[in-house]
């Protein structure tokens, strides 16, 4: 009964994410599917102007003072994994959203956690985050997915009110280091995919065995860029306000690797891996990106008022021998 619950709890709120509660057939892997589809396949919204991911220009960042710390609540619980689930097109945790809220940040209030879920390319022959910064893309990315404590933890509520400050969605970037099966948290996460190759499978032995600190160990989350976006899968709706970390998780690539080798898309008839489950970046459309302030560093500042004071004693000097 529990577990049916979990199951049928995991289908319904990954299907309001990823799915959207929509009945477009959406893929990755397929000419007549793909992300380059989706704009007229689910053209409501996935043909918006305010789209996720995009490609983040540092040197267009503007500096916005607002952009303070986060409180995570429940970050640091092992209680809070309920399932681990295999949805066709990425792999989602569901979280224990009673227990687990971020706020802070120049967050409108404090918002709900519920699951996370990832992207990836195909192990370490190709990257697979969807944000990109100055061009760059990641190995993979992790996204946090929260929901406004008004919706009362109801990420198609959310949806339904069409609300951009609905979701909060926290992305993380990941990149492969060369040491074998660390961190440890990445280790116990992926050692799950085993047990879920196929679209449907989900299992419940995840729980009181991971915190979501443990996998964003090494990150400094007082540093990130903040936008107004969308879902980055079908129906794209645009209610997320992202914020995007600038320092990546470091997990050992044979970790990495897991991912596109051990779980397969929703089958058609033949199976195949799941690797490049990222949406290609969408134009900005006068969409503006801000970040932390950066402090102005003493020794440019002492550099200034030195090189000011010896314009004065120059122009004063020059003054004098003209008189
Ligand atoms: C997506 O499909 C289009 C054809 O509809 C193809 O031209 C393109 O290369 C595909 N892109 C990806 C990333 O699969
Ligand atoms: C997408 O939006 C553009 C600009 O608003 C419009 O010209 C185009 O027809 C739309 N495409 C679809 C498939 O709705
Ligand atoms: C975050 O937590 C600190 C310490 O508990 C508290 O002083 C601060 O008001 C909290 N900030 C927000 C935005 O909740
Ligand atoms: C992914 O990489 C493997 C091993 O390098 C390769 O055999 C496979 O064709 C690749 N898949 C895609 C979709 O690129
Ligand atoms: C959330 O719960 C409160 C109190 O129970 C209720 O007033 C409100 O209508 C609910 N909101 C949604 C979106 O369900
Ligand atoms: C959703 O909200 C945006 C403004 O945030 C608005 O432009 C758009 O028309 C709305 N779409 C629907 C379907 O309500
Ligand atoms: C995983 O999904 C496949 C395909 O739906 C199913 O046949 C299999 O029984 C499932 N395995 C588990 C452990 O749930
Ligand atoms: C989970 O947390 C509980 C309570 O903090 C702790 O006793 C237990 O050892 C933890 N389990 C693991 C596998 O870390």
């Amino acid at each position: 009964m529990i577990f049916l619950l979990v199951t049928c709890l995991a289908a319904l709120l990954s299907h309001s994410v990823h799915g959207a509660g929509s009945s477009v057939d959406w893929c990755y892997h397929k000419p007549e599917c793909n992300f380059t589809t989706w704009p007229n396949i689910a053209s409501q919204f996935c043909n918006g102007s305010k789209q996720s991911p995009i490609n983040i220009v540092t040197a267009s960042v503007q500096e916005n003072s607002k952009l303070t710390s986060f409180n995570f609540t429940g970050f640091d619980d092992n209680s809070t994994f309920i399932s681990i689930a295999n949805i066709g097109d990425s792999v989602v945790v569901n979280l224990d959203d009673d227990k687990m809220t971020v706020q802070g940040g120049d967050l409108p209030g404090v918002y709900n956690t519920k699951q996370f879920h990832l992207h990836w390319g195909n192990g370490s022959s190709s990257s697979g985050s969807e944000h990109t910064v100055d061009g760059k893309q990641y190995p993979m990315e992790l996204h946090i997915v929260n929901v406004h404590s008004k919706y009362n933890g109801s990420v198609s509520a959310a949806l339904a009110a069409n609300d951009s400050t609905g979701l909060a969605v926290l992305g993380f970037f990941i990149e492969g280091t060369s040491e074998q099966s660390k961190p440890e948290g990445w280790d116990t996460l992926t050692s799950f995919l085993a047990s879920i190759p196929n679209s449907g499978n989900t299992t419940t032995d995840i729980m009181n065995q991971i915190t979501l600190d443990s996998l964003l160990e090494g990150v400094d989350r007082t540093k990130y860029y903040r936008y107004q976006g969308s879902l980055t899968t079908p129906n794209c709706n645009e209610v997320v306000i992202w914020t995007v970390f600038k320092e990546p998780i470091k997990v050992s690539q044979n970790l990495i690797n897991r991912f596109s080798t051990t779980t397969y898309f929703k089958a058609a008839s033949t199976s195949v891996l799941v690797t490049n489950n990222f949406r290609g970046v969408q134009p900005l459309n006068g969409r503006v990106v801000t970040s932390q302030v950066v402090k102005s560093t003493p020794p440019s500042s002492a550099t200034t008022s030195t090189s000011s004071i010896i314009t004065v004693l120059l122009l004063s000097t020059l003054c004098w021998l003209y008189i």
